[in-house]
């Protein structure tokens, strides 16, 4: 599991920080992130695109501290929402290196952007037309970039793949040259870079060098037409290492990438900058879910029921995620019998883990899934009126809770009872 994730005397640590005392203290189910292994992903980063922009993907764990963390160590940010949006501003991003995502913009969410003073990413003709009369509105001169669609076909999940031709991102990047053609004449509007996305979790890394090729055909397009390119943005999507096998580093990642940058970028006239997105190689094994065994029990199969379910990790039951779990209380003993770990949602769907080899599991035992930190939590939910856990930082020998766990208020949350129902 690495230096950050270690056993000890048979107990899984996280840093210096014996996990079992974490679920004593505070509970299970809990989410425990290591900053030490969230600064090894930030540096790997940093030192393998060094003149790059690095805009971390908001949506892959948009907790407060942790957005704070990575907005000092200099990163922008990807923001899809208003309320991502909102919580980057909070946690210190600067507007000036956040680009404003999205496919489905309201009014209401582009002058919130217009208003902080973000980058856009406009995905269709419509959104700039409402841009543009923002814009204006509010006095101001936005850069923007056009997604394109890059028609590439990475090998990931469908609903993860983001750049094939017949997903809903983006504009088909053949056509997109009159986007930018009408985009110069708008008022407000300063076309500045071009991006894509291609999808997510991808482990081979030739795709990318496709879509960069594709943002410099663009580029070529948008010289001729006489804008300067300030930059090109490659999305995210560099997959990490859920089953163990090994995955490309930033470093493979920039060997295949800054050759092809460097040549093309030569042919221009413009100096464009390289924008990255990256969300899930920067949070994704920094964080463990611990769940605790309530029950075991023989029936179709060996059946490991916790108290985490799709409502806290959402990805096994959504892609068919493959997460490695261990019981963290019995890190040392050997793999005995055949498990299926399941969560408490009145689902059959409900299954965190499938047939995995672990050494004898009792009520009682914590288990840790690994790797929960992009998509885990930012997609947890209250189904079944469960509560969202709590969540864990811990730097060293120190632990600081970072979320607390729900109330039952929290479930009320928002809701009104009309008065009459109150009297009924
Ligand atoms: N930029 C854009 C425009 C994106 O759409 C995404 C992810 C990212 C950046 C960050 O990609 P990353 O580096 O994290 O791969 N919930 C799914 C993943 C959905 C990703 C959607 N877009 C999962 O749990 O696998």
């Amino acid at each position: 599991c690495g230096s950050m994730f270690r056993s000890v005397d048979g107990v899984l640590h996280v840093e210096g920080v014996s996990v079992l005392d974490l679920v004593k203290e505070l509970g299970s189910p809990l989410y425990v992130t290591s900053r030490g292994r969230l600064e090894e992903n930030m540096k790997a980063y940093m030192q393998a695109f060094p003149d790059a922009r690095l805009l971390y993907a908001v949506k892959a764990n948009n907790n407060l501290s942790i957005m704070k963390i990575i907005s000092r160590a200099g990163f922008g940010a990807d923001v899809f929402s208003d309320g991502e949006l909102y919580l980057a501003l909070l946690a210190g991003f600067k507007p000036e290196k956040i680009l404003f995502n999205g496919n489905s913009k309201s009014e209401e969410e582009i002058r919130m952007g217009v208003r902080a003073g973000t980058y856009f990413s406009v995905d269709s003709i419509d959104e700039l037309h409402v841009l543009s009369e923002v814009a204006v509105e509010e006095g101001e001169e936005v850069k923007i970039a056009f997604r394109i669609n890059p028609d590439i076909s990475p090998e990931t999940h469908p609903k993860i793949s983001t750049g094939l031709r017949t997903s809903k991102f983006g504009i088909p990047w053949e056509e997109v040259a009159n986007a930018y053609r009408l985009a110069v004449e708008m008022p407000g509007i300063v076309p500045a870079g071009i991006h894509c996305h291609i999808g997510s979790q991808i482990l081979d890394i030739s795709p990318f060098v496709e879509a960069l090729n594709r943002l410099f055909d663009v580029a070529e397009v948008l010289e001729d037409m006489g804008i300067d390119v300030e930059f090109l943005d490659l999305g995210g999507g560099l997959g990490i290492d859920y089953e163990g096998k090994g995955s490309p580093t930033p470093a493979d990642f920039a060997a295949k990438i800054l050759p092809v940058f460097e040549e093309r970028k030569e042919r221009l006239n413009s100096n464009p900058e390289l924008w990255l997105e990256p969300g899930r190689s920067i949070i994704g094994n920094t964080t463990i879910l611990l769940t605790k065994v309530n029950a075991v029990k023989k029936a179709y199969k060996n059946f490991v029921a916790v108290d985490a379910g799709f409502n806290l990790l959402m990805r096994p039951a959504m892609y068919n995620a493959y997460h490695r779990v261990a019981i963290a209380n019995k890190m040392d003993r050997e793999e005995e019998e055949v498990y299926t770990i399941v969560g408490p949602i009145c689902e059959s769907g409900d299954v965190l883990a499938e047939d995995r080899k672990l050494p004898r599991v009792e009520r009682g035992d914590i288990i840790a899934i690994f790797d929960a930190g992009a998509y885990g939590f930012s997609m947890s939910s209250q189904y079944n009126g469960r509560r969202r856990c709590a969540e864990v930082l811990v730097e060293g020998n120190k632990y600081y809770v970072i979320r607390e766990r729900e109330s039952y208020t929290d479930l009320v949350g928002k809701q009104v009872i009309p008065e009459h129902l109150l009297k009924e």
